[in-house]
């Protein structure tokens, strides 16, 4: 059975979990009790949250999930990673919003993008603030973060926008820990 069709029915799950390294996503009303689906309206749904097992991911990968119709990236920084963003003045800055849906209204130093402290979670919509594709993760382009090669955009570690015509940082989505190695979206 397809997620699709596992979903189609009249009792429709609105929260999922999303396993570290398949991507796949799979049901997980019975992770979520707090949530009654079946009372839950259309719009209330379309605003689901979901849990990601982050626990096989390892430092320097990055782990790819759908959420509300939109790839969101979570990667686990290395130290490279968290260095790079954190010696970068924000004079150097295209967008100096932090983009962060968790913190808003901050500046967009490394501190005010990622899901902890020590900058090792960082967690965007994946989706390139130009016209929308989805950059290339793995430490590409020229500042060592996300790539989108539609026309060029350059974000770096902390998924700023360097340089390019994306007019903004990649957008920090409602994120936090859920336990020590689940984040929650939404
Ligand atoms: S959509 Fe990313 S650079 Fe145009």
């Amino acid at each position: 059975m397809s997620h699709t069709d596992d979903h189609s029915g009249s009792r429709r799950d609105f929260l999922y979990y999303a396993t570290a390294g398949t991507g796949i996503v799979a049901t997980g009303a019975a992770v979520w009790p707090l949530v009654n689906q079946m009372n839950a309206s259309a719009d209330v749904r379309a605003l689901s949250s979901i849990l990601v097992d982050v626990s096989d991911l390892e430092v320097g990968t990055q782990l790819t999930v759908k959420w509300r119709g939109k790839p969101v990236f979570i990667r686990r920084r290395d130290e490279t990673d968290i260095k790079l963003a954190r010696e970068t003045p924000l004079e150097d800055l295209v967008d100096t919003e932090s983009r962060n849906k968790n913190k808003p209204d901050t500046d967009a130093s490394d501190q005010n993008r990622t899901l902890d402290e020590n900058g090792e979670w960082l967690v965007m919509i994946g989706v390139c603030t130009h016209l929308g594709c989805v950059p290339l993760g793995g430490a590409s382009g020229d500042f060592g973060g996300w790539f989108c090669p539609c026309h060029g955009s350059h974000y770096d570690s902390a998924g700023r926008i360097r340089k390019g015509p994306a007019p903004r940082n990649l957008d920090v989505p409602v994120s936090a820990w859920f336990d020590d190695t689940t984040i929650k979206l939404g």
